[in-house]
């Protein structure tokens, strides 16, 4: 998969702009921005009510940035070995993880520290690269946004409302949460269920679970309850749809090119 590097000729460049010799530029952001995206959702859901939802600790839970086990990680190596082992007696759980999450937790946790470290730096390399008509065509045409958004409804001031490195995030995964502590189910954009039982009745809700056997939902409109039914194969029908399937699968399908574009228009709807 292609992922969002700076080129060494970006890095030349704007060594150039702001006076900098090549020895002295700064190190060039090399995060794969699907698997931040990835990262910092496992990490909203699984750590954030204790570490805070940017692992910038929260309610117990240290700030991750600082913590010496994920400076000193390597690929998710150190993290991995630590959250399998956890320190249940100082109250942080372990978990069982696989290595693409370890992976992706890892990617997001350093791209943080990254960030901190190179904040406005990142914010001028972020607004350089882009094309702003390259992604308004994007926009319009392949990237299907138009059919979802536009640029004088819901997108309207966008590139106000978010500094380009928020923008970014938002563009790849905008599931917004909500204080620690939210379950998932209740954020603004949960993932839905329909159930429809044999008499032709149904109900739609936020996921809850499903299983082989069960599915709950969350009546957030209607009662704010749960509702929970059996299942027996088929019966009732269930069908999952996320609103945010669309940027689940674009996550999949972005090149460095269109995604500096992309937010590059994006920044400049305002
Ligand atoms: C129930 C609360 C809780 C949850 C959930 C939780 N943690 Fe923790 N975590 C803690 C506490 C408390 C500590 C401090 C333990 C100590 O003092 O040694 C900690 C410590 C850590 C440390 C070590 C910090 C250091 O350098 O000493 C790391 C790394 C960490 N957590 C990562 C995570 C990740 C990643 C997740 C999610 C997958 C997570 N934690 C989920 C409570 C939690
Ligand atoms: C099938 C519908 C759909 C498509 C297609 C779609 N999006 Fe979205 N997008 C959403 C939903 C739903 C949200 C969440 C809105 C919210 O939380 O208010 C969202 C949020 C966003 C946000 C964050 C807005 C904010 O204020 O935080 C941006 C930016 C965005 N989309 C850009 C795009 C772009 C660019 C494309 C095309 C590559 C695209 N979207 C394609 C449904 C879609």
């Amino acid at each position: 998969m292609q992922v969002a590097r700076v080129s060494s000729a970006m890095v030349a460049f704007l060594c150039l702009a702001y006076g900098l010799s090549a020895s002295q530029s700064p190190p060039s952001p090399k995060f794969d921005p699907a698997a931040v995206a990835r990262g910092e959702q496992l990490l909203k859901a699984e750590c954030g009510f204790c570490h805070g939802g940017n692992a910038r600790g929260g309610s117990g839970g240290p700030d991750l940035t600082r913590s010496a086990i994920v400076q000193e990680d390597e690929n998710g190596k150190q993290l991995g070995a630590f959250l399998r082992v956890g320190r249940d007696d100082k109250g942080m759980p372990k978990f069982e993880f696989t290595e693409p999450q370890i992976s992706d937790l890892a990617t997001f946790l350093h791209s943080a520290i990254y960030l901190a470290a190179n904040r406005s730096l990142y914010k001028i390399l972020d607004i350089l690269v882009g094309d702003p008509k390259a992604g308004e065509a994007f926009f319009n045409g392949a990237g299907q946004c138009r059919s979802c958004h536009s640029p004088d409804g819901d997108l309207k001031d966008v590139g106000a409302k978010y500094d380009p490195v928020t923008l970014q995030g938002r563009l790849l995964m905008p599931r917004t949460g909500g204080p620690p502590g939210t379950p998932a189910y209740r954020y603004p954009n949960a993932v839905k269920v329909t159930i429809t039982l044999p008499s032709g009745e149904s109900v739609t809700g936020a996921l809850v679970r499903l299983t082989d056997f069960e599915v709950t939902l969350y009546e957030a409109a209607a009662s704010g309850q749960m509702r929970s039914w059996l299942r027996n194969g088929d019966v009732p029908k269930v069908v999952v749809t996320d609103p945010l399937q669309a940027h689940m699968d674009m996550l999949k399908k972005w090149t460095d090119a269109d995604m500096h574009n992309m937010t590059a228009y994006l920044a400049s709807l305002k």
